[in-house]
C-alpha cells in the first residue's frame, strides 16, 4: 500500500445536543426548509446530511421557496459561471427576506471555502444569516442555534478539515439507491481544478463506519450503493480500495455496488480483478480522460499519456465483459491547439466511450492554469465544444443502438416523469431504461429486453 490517508473521526454527539435545543425551540411550529444543491454527487451527498440535520431540528422540506422558513444554498465552484449565478440567486432572496423578516438564509459549500466569496457576501448581501464551508458542515445545528438565540450574523468557515464527521443524520433523496462517501478532498492538483483548494487534502473514512452505513442502508431497503470520492482509487485506511470492495461485498440485501470517480493513474489491476470477481459490482466505470493529447495532459498534471490511457481502456474491456465506460472531457485548456483538440476527438473514438460529461475550460483563480497567458478565446472554445458534443452524441447513440435486442437487468427507480405507464431504472452499466409496466415495480430488479436505443436512454420491454 503506498500511503495511508486515514481521517480522524468527529463524532456528532455535541451537534446532536444542539439539534435537540433547536428542535425544542421549534416545537409546535410547522417549519419548512428549502434546499438547493449545485454541483457534483459529493455535494448531493453533503446536502443529504444537511437535510438530515434540519429534519432533526424540526423542519420539513418544501419545494416552494416562498413557503420556506429557512433557505439553504449548497454551492459549487468547479466552474466560474457558478459563482456569478450564485450572486444572482442570492440577490433574488432579498425580496423574499423583506416579505418575511424571520426567514433564515444559509449559504454553504465549496464556494464558501474561498475568502473573497465570503467577503463579498458580508459586504453586498448583508441579509444572509449564516455562512459555513464544507469542512464544518456538520456544525449546522450549533450555528443555527447561535443564530436563533443570539440573533447575530454568522460567518464560520474552517480553513482545513479536522476530520470526518460520523453519525450525522441523513435524509436520502432516493429509497432505492444511495451515495456513500468513502473519501473527502483531493491531492491530485490537476492544474485547472479548484477542488484540492476548497475540499482540502484527501482523507479516507474508516472502513468500519462505511460498512455500518451500508448495513443501515440495507436494513432500510436500499438496493444499490455508489461509493463516492474525488478519486476513490486512492482510498487508503487499513486497506486499499479493492480490499474495501471485498470488505463490503457480503452485506445482505445490497444487490449492486458502484463507485465514482476513478483517476486513470491510480486504477489498479486489483481493482479490475475485484470488479470481475465480485458479482455485485456493476459493469460501469467512470474514467475521466480530460484530454486526448499527451502534451495537454502533461500540462494538466494528469500523470498519464494518451497511450497509457488507451492501454488501460483495452485492459478493462478485455477483463470485464460488457463494461460501460464513461468519461469527462475538457475543451479549450490554455494553449490547446487545433491538432491537440483533434487528438481528443480521435482518442474519444478509439476508446469507444458509451457516454461523457463535457466541459468548456473555465478559469479558476488560484489554480496554475488560470495564470497562463495563452487562454483560448470563447469563440474557439465554443466551436470545439460544439464539435465534441456532436461526436459524443453520435457515439452514445451508437452504443445504445448496439444494446438493441440484449436482455439487461434493470433496477427500477420509479415511474417515468413524462409517461405514467412507463417505469424507469438503470442497467448495471448505468444506462437509463424506460419500459412499459402497469404495476408499480419500484425497487425490483427486472430483466428487460432492449427494443430501441435512443441518445439519452434505452427503450425496453419486460420479458
Ligand atoms: N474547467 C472546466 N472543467 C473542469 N472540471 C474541473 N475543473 C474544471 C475547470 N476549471 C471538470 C473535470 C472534472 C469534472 C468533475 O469537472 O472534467 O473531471
Ligand atoms: Fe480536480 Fe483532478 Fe482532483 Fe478530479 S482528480 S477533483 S479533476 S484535482
Amino acid at each position: 500500500m503506498q500511503k495511508n490517508n486515514s481521517a480522524d473521526c468527529i463524532i456528532f454527539d455535541e451537534q446532536a445536543e444542539y439539534c435537540h435545543y433547536v428542535a425544542s425551540i421549534n416545537r409546535g411550529q410547522d417549519l419548512r426548509y428549502y434546499l438547493e444543491t449545485l454541483g457534483c454527487q459529493m455535494n448531493e451527498a453533503d446536502s443529504e446530511q444537511i437535510s438530515g440535520m434540519l429534519m432533526q431540528m424540526g423542519y420539513s422540506q418544501t419545494q416552494d421557496i416562498m413557503k420556506a422558513d429557512i433557505i439553504v444554498f449548497n454551492t459549487c465552484c468547479v466552474r466560474e459561471n457558478a459563482e456569478f449565478k450564485l450572486y444572482g440567486h442570492i440577490g433574488e432572496l432579498k425580496t423574499i427576506k423583506q416579505a418575511n423578516k424571520d426567514l433564515i438564509i444559509v449559504i454553504c459549500g465549496c464556494m464558501m471555502q474561498q475568502t473573497h466569496v465570503v467577503e463579498k457576501i458580508k459586504k453586498s448581501y448583508k441579509f444572509v444569516d449564516i455562512v459555513f464551508g464544507t469542512h464544518n458542515r456538520h456544525e449546522l445545528p450549533r450555528l443555527l442555534y447561535k443564530r436563533i438565540s443570539e440573533k447575530k450574523k454568522i460567518y464560520e468557515v474552517w480553513e482545513n478539515s479536522k476530520g470526518i464527521a460520523e453519525n450525522v443524520p441523513i435524509e436520502r433523496k432516493s429509497r432505492i439507491t444511495a451515495f456513500v462517501p468513502i473519501t473527502y478532498g483531493c491531492d491530485n492538483f490537476c492544474s485547472y481544478c479548484i477542488v484540492p483548494y476548497v475540499r482540502g487534502r484527501e482523507k479516507s473514512r474508516d472502513p468500519k463506519m462505511i460498512k455500518k452505513d451500508i448495513m443501515k442502508l440495507a436494513s432500510e431497503g436500499i438496493k444499490e450503493i455508489t461509493l463516492l470520492g474525488q478519486n476513490v482509487n486512492s482510498y487508503s485506511y487499513e486497506m486499499d480500495f479493492s480490499e474495501l470492495l471485498h470488505y463490503i461485498s457480503d452485506i445482505p440485501y445490497i444487490d449492486r455496488i458502484r463507485f465514482m470517480t476513478s483517476h486513470p493513474k491510480d486504477l489498479s489491476d486489483n481493482l479490475i480483478k475485484a470488479m470481475k470477481d465480485i458479482p455485485k459490482m456493476c459493469s460501469h466505470i467512470h474514467l475521466p480522460l480530460q484530454s486526448g493529447s499527451t502534451n495537454v495532459l502533461k500540462q494538466m498534471n494528469r500523470k498519464y499519456s494518451k497511450d497509457d490511457y488507451l492501454v488501460l481502456i483495452n485492459k478493462i474491456k478485455q477483463s470485464i465483459e460488457d463494461i460501460t465506460i464513461s468519461t469527462d472531457i475538457i475543451v479549450g485548456f490554455p494553449g490547446e491547439t487545433e491538432e491537440e483538440f483533434e487528438e481528443t476527438l480521435d482518442v474519444y473514438r478509439k476508446a469507444g466511450f458509451d457516454f461523457a460529461y463535457t466541459f468548456i475550460y473555465s478559469k479558476r483563480n488560484g489554480t496554475p492554469a488560470a495564470n497562463r497567458q495563452d487562454q483560448i478565446s470563447d469563440d474557439i472554445k465554443n466551436k470545439r465544444f460544439a464539435k465534441l458534443i456532436t461526436l459524443v452524441n453520435e457515439m452514445t447513440l451508437k452504443s445504445n443502438i448496439n444494446d438493441e435486442s440484449k436482455i439487461m437487468q434493470v433496477l427500477v427507480e420509479g415511474r417515468s416523469r413524462t409517461n405514467d405507464t412507463m417505469m424507469t431504472g438503470r442497467t448495471r452499466g448505468n444506462k437509463i431504461v424506460n419500459f412499459k409496466c402497469e404495476a408499480d415495480c419500484t425497487g425490483s430488479l427486472i430483466d428487460v429486453k432492449i427494443i430501441k436505443g435512443h441518445t439519452w436512454h434505452l427503450e425496453g420491454e419486460m420479458i
